[in-house]
């Protein structure tokens, strides 16, 4: 049953590719998931074009003056459930059922879409990780990070990358015994990333891009973070410097959002309307395993998803102690802070940005936060393998994470991008690379230093 399967999707391929004009190599032939590869990475590119994402001008201001930049204020914080002022808060939470929620209505209706349980008669899978973004985002509140884990495989020859068959990320669960995905022997790059906190981040996505481009110019050639560039998949094909995700592979939340969607709940939507293969195998709609037409949602879920994370507010800080002060201090000296920066202030209301699909709000705009993040990309000896795509583009991050931004660091038990380090002095040793000089420094601290650095850290 499976080779014939497999058979009649490697016939497409050889169709496919011929109605294309490719030489239908012995590779194609052999891998049956070369069209699902060639769809992704067509759908995952940019047209090289990345706004700097001024500030609208004033009409009245002369032509070469500088743009307005209205003071900035601090950005909202909090683990209460409560709206940052992007949309309002909605009808009371514990009224909304499934019967009376209106997307798109307000944060309480959002972030139940958000909380919400998917099941097959919505498209959930065939191959799938979990049921609703909650279930991987929730820690204080619906939002936050998580010790939930997702695999990724694939191999490296050479030094260049293979995605597993179906892709790198393994999906971990399927509506069908047969189908859930399962890693080859000969898949020998592994890696397990945990899920990060979307609080805040709202604020992220209103970062412009010239305020990342200009931080990454002011580092130490040594230690330079590399601003990736990520298609903006609502945004014409127009680049943006990525942000979101362990690779910075996304700018943009309503990306991110469709995605996680397809990645991580085997939902498709009009703008990842190809479903998930079962490790090369096509299980889609048409199949026996797929009892919903694509796109199995019509977009509307994507954007509740993403004007809820728009709203969310940053992390709260926990007490500052005298300890932690010192501590900050130690971490300045240490050129931590040249990495995990510590204030960056967001786009002025109304900046265009997103390639032109998205206008930063009042309630983002304009807001300094303290995300403790360049959300650049850095070789600090933890790389993973496994690059944003197997394209030459992007070959260079497979050994490069993004910093990670501590803020809400105190709320997670499991550290780094595989959740495997357990406390922040082994987080600390784990940095090489780009960061080894910041990790000697540490590791030469007297116990007294180190223990207010901790300190600091535990603040935040
Ligand atoms: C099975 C667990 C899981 C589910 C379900 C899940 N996510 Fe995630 N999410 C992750 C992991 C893991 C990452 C990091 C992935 C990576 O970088 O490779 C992530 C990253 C993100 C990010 C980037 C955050 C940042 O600041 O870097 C956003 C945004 C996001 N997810 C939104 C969503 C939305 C919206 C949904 C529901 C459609 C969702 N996620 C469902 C596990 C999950
Ligand atoms: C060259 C850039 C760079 C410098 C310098 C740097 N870091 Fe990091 N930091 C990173 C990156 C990248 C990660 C994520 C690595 C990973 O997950 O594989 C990280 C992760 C962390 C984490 C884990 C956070 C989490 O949520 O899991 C902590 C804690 C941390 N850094 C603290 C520090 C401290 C303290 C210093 C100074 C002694 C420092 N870092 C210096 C880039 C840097």
């Amino acid at each position: 049953m499976r080779s014939f399967k497999l058979a009649i999707v490697g016939l497409t391929v050889i169709a496919f590719a011929a109605a294309l004009g490719f030489r239908t190599t012995v590779e194609s032939q052999d891998r049956p998931e070369a069209r699902v590869d060639r769809v992704r990475r067509e759908r995952f590119r940019h047209n090289g074009v990345v706004q700097d994402e001024e500030p609208p001008r004033s009409k009245a201001a002369p032509k070469n003056s500088r743009p307005m930049a209205p003071t900035a204020v601090e950005a909202p914080t909090g683990f209460d459930s409560l709206t940052n002022g992007h949309i309002e808060q909605g009808p009371d939470f514990g009224t909304i059922n499934e019967d009376n929620v209106v997307p798109l209505r307000s944060y309480n209706d959002d972030r139940f879409v958000y909380e919400e349980v998917e099941g097959m008669d919505e498209g959930l899978g065939p191959t799938y990780n979990a049921q609703s973004c909650r279930e991987c985002h929730q820690n204080i509140v619906t939002g936050g990070a998580s010790q939930v884990t997702v695999q990724r495989t694939g191999r490296t020859d050479d030094g260049t990358f293979y995605e597993s068959l179906g892709g790198s990320l393994i999906q971990s669960r399927a509506t069908y015994r047969d189908l859930v995905e399962l890693v080859a022997d000969e898949d020998t790059t592994r890696t397990f990333r945990i899920s990060p906190s979307t609080l805040g981040d709202g604020f992220v996505e209103a970062i412009s891009n010239s305020t990342l481009l200009n931080i990454s110019a002011a580092q130490p050639s040594n230690m330079r973070g590399n601003a990736v560039l990520v298609p903006v998949l609502e945004g014409n094909g127009d680049a943006r410097i990525g942000r979101f995700g362990w690779k910075s592979q996304h700018g943009s939340l309503l990306s991110f959002a469709h995605d996680a969607y397809l990645n991580e709940m085997g939902i498709t939507t009009p703008t990842l309307p190809e479903e998930n293969t079962s490790s090369g195998t096509y299980v889609g709609y048409g199949s026996e395993y797929d009892p919903v037409e694509d796109p199995e949602n019509d977009g509307v879920d994507a954007q509740a998803f993403t004007d809820f994370m728009r709203a969310t507010k940053a992390p709260e800080r926990g007490p500052i102690t005298r300890e932690a002060l010192y501590g900050e201090q130690l971490f300045n000296q240490l050129n931590c802070n040249v990495c995990h920066v510590a204030s960056i202030t967001t786009a002025p209301a109304g900046t265009v940005i997103n390639g032109g699909a998205f206008t930063v709000s009042p309630a983002l705009g304009g807001k300094i936060i303290h995300p403790f993040s360049d959300f650049l990309l850095h070789d600090i000896g933890t790389g993973d393998g496994v690059p944003i795509l197997p394209t030459p583009e992007y070959a260079i991050t497979a050994m490069q994470m993004k910093t990670a931004p501590l803020w809400g660091l105190r709320t997670r038990s499991r550290l780094m991008h595989d959740g495997l380090t357990f406390t922040l002095n082994d987080a600390i040793m784990r940095h090489a690379g780009q960061a080894l000089g910041s990790a000697q420094s540490y590791a030469a601290l007297s116990n007294r230093q180190k223990v207010r650095l901790v300190a600091f850290l535990k603040s935040l």
